[in-house]
């Protein structure tokens, strides 16, 4: 008795029932947090945030494109999100004459609005827990596939009577909690998304990588899309006679600024988290995963940075490549750092030991064990996966003579893949990166590991360098003409073409030598994983648990926060426009301003004008772009990032570090007003008191 008392009390305080601010909430569920989200001095009520009865918040607000999450501001369909979020948009609209990324874009009518092919925003109509209907018939007794097979033929009867393409509705089960329980997502998807906006780069993009998951942040990360909807205010395709989207509900913004402490609460999508893994699996993100992979990563940083910085179309070519690059080498960085600063390994080890004690009497007596066994299996292959995504993977010209032989097997166009991939592809590059992650595969890959096909190949070439210069004089897909001439009929050339024969060889060898191992060992973890997510419920009845991440619609609320990054620094919570000055350095790409932004603070009185600012949300990748909201429910900022110190709020919440950076919507509104003139916006918009 004594023991299970201490023992308890050591969880208590161990393991606090949650630490402040942590979690990703279900907007369904939301009635379960509203309380405390008042107590936190939300003034709204749970309707008010999601309803299916009547228009509430989530009715403006949608998942941009695949990655990222926007809010409508207007009754005609206006829509914010990131700059970073409509990069691509922005770049393919770009040349050098007229560099919409450099010089930023701005509509001064909706007949300047520009269509983008391809992009989409989805509006979740309604999310539902559809647990009992989806494992309807499965009884304990059955076995996995079984199981597998019921809940694929009940997700598709469900989703199958909802589905209507013609209408644009999409609907899907998502499974949660590691499976324990299902829901049922319905989105209506709008595929007519206009760019109405976005400042030059220097400011949208403003510090650039230097900056980039760091606080102090001047980054006026914004662009503004619009949705256009046929003339029954329904989803069609792109066409002159499309009408601006009535939506049913959209944001009143709030200039009355943020202070800290001030309530703050983000909605938007998340992309993926791992909160409830075992030390076994942090263990291996924080030191074997993130480290090589940022290893592999600065080869290639290098090199493109080294060209960019020579030509300006070379820099155009590579802005957003090297950008998604940089991103996650720099915040694998930060996890790493953050999980070691923690002793996340540790913590959950502790927390194991409890586990383990209490385990010993139940069903989940040995389920650690066998997890960990699991990994020590995985381990070994998925780094050589991870080696093969960060080398091979990442020679342009082979995905590119992959992607053309699909096309054409496909019967697709080539034209298309060509014109997009050589509008953007710098041929020395892509031959340097060769050289490099190949000299890092053949170095570092574990030998038992390594295709024979590579080996025989280096060493008939006798050196990279030799392979490199054979590999691009020979293959045809460094020449666009001959690429566009391709027929069904050019298989055979395709085949024997040099760049095809790598991508496949070692695209045969990961088929043969890592997946199969890899899927069936990620299967049993993932089961495994379901067992444990339910035993830690039972184990910690008291603790709310929120569903890992998946890209569906969530709510995290928290404060206005500085914090103390490392000793006797502390960062207060809100940026302003004197900073950007004191950065501002003609010399330096990152912080060159425009002159226009000069001459504006040298008029003077804009001193104070904010920024950006911090806050204690629980966000991940996906949030970018979400409507940063106060207590009265009206938008003051766009979430955009992370401080790099608490990236690791993926495997694990830090209070003290985990803070994310959002726009201050009044410095947008400053933009579009003294940068881009386009205060014809300003008419549509709704403005609180
Ligand atoms: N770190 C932010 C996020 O993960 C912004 C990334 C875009 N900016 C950049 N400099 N790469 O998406
Ligand atoms: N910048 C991220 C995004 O694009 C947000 C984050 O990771 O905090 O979604």
């Amino acid at each position: 008795m004594k023991r299970i008392i201490v023992c308890a009390l050591a969880l208590l305080a161990f393991f606090p029932v949650l630490r402040a601010d942590e979690g990703m909430w279900l907007p369904v569920l939301i009635s379960q947090r509203i309380e405390d989200m008042q107590a936190h001095g939300f003034r709204l009520t749970a309707e008010d945030v999601y309803s299916v009865n009547q228009a509430s918040l989530k009715d403006a607000v949608v998942l941009f494109g695949g990655g990222c999450t926007g809010e409508v501001v207007s009754r005609d369909g206006l829509l914010f999100t990131n700059h970073h979020c409509g990069y691509g948009q922005i770049q393919q609209h770009s040349s050098v004459e007229h560099d919409y990324l450099k010089d930023g874009f701005w509509a001064m009518s909706r007949e300047e609005e520009l269509p983008n092919r391809g992009l989409t925003v989805s509006f979740l109509q309604r999310m539902e827990e559809v647990t009992a209907q989806v494992l309807k018939g499965y009884e304990p007794s059955m076995s996995e596939a079984q199981r597998d097979s019921i809940v694929r033929v009940n997700s598709a009867a469900i989703t199958k009577s909802i589905v209507n393409p013609d209408k644009g509705i999409r609907a899907n089960v998502e499974a949660l909690y590691y499976a324990n329980q299902y829901f049922l997502f319905v989105y209506k998807v709008y595929r007519d998304v206009r760019l109405v906006g976005a400042p030059p780069s220097s400011i949208g993009k403003f510090g650039g990588d230097t900056d980039n998951w760091m606080w102090p942040r001047h980054t006026g990360d914004f662009s503004i899309f619009r949705i256009y909807a046929g003339k029954d205010n329904e989803p069609a395709d792109y066409s002159p006679d499309n009408v601006p989207y009535q939506p049913k509900r959209f944001f009143t913004i709030s200039r009355a600024g943020v202070k800290e402490g001030d309530f703050t609460f983000v909605y938007g999508c998340p992309g993926s988290t791992k909160e409830y893994v075992t030390s076994d699996e942090v263990r291996y993100v924080g030191e074997v995963s993130d480290p090589q992979k940022i290893a592999l990563r600065t080869l290639r940083l290098d090199i493109q940075k080294k060209y960019m910085s020579q030509d300006q179309a070379v820099r155009i070519q590579y802005s957003s490549k090297n950008a998604s690059v940089s991103n996650a080498w720099k915040k694998w960085q930060g996890e790493a750092k953050g999980l070691a600063r923690r002793g996340t390994v540790a913590s959950k080890k502790e927390f194991e030991r409890y586990f383990r004690a209490w385990s010993r009497t139940n069903q989940y007596d040995g389920l650690l064990d066998r997890i960990s066994a699991l990994y020590e299996k995985r381990n070994p292959y998925y780094r050589a996966y991870e080696y093969y995504t960060e080398t091979v993977r990442t020679i342009e010209l082979l995905s590119f003579a992959s992607n053309v032989r699909t096309a054409l097997t496909a019967g697709r166009p080539v034209a298309d893949v060509a014109e997009r991939f050589f509008k953007d592809y710098f041929q020395p590059i892509d031959e340097e990166i060769f050289v490099a992650v190949m000299d890092a595969f053949d170095k570092q890959m574990d030998p038992a590991f390594k295709p024979a096909w590579f080996k025989d190949k280096l060493a008939a070439y006798g050196s990279l360098a030799a392979w490199r210069d054979d590999l691009y004089a020979r293959s045809l897909f460094t020449d666009k003409a001959r690429v566009l001439a391709l027929t069904k009929d050019d298989l055979k050339k395709i085949d024997a073409d040099p760049a095809w024969e790598m991508y496949d060889a070692f695209y045969q060898w990961y088929r043969a030598d890592l997946q199969p191992v890899i899927t069936e060992v990620t299967r049993d973890i993932n089961l495994a994983y379901r067992e444990y997510m339910k035993a830690q419920m039972e184990f910690q009845p008291d603790k709310a648990f929120y569903p890992d991440a998946n890209m569906t619609l969530r709510v995290a609320y928290g404060k206005v926060a500085g914090y103390s990054p490392s000793d006797a620094v502390y960062y207060s919570p809100v940026s302003t426009l004197k900073g950007i000055i004191e950065k501002d350095d003609p010399n330096i790409f990152d912080y060159d301003i425009p002159q226009a932004l000069r001459d504006i603070y040298a008029e003077g009185g804009h001193d104070d004008q904010p920024v950006c600012f911090l806050a204690t949300n629980h966000t991940s990748g996906g949030n970018s772009g979400s409507p940063v909201i106060n207590a009265d429910g009206h938008l003051i900022g766009i979430n955009f990032d992370r401080v790099w110190e608490g990236t690791m709020s993926d495997l694990a919440f830090d209070p003290d570090f985990c803070r994310n950076i959002s726009l201050d919507i009044r410095y947008l509104l400053f933009v579009v007003e003294h940068i881009g003139h386009a205060t014809w916006l300003f008419d549509e918009m709704r403005f609180a008191e």
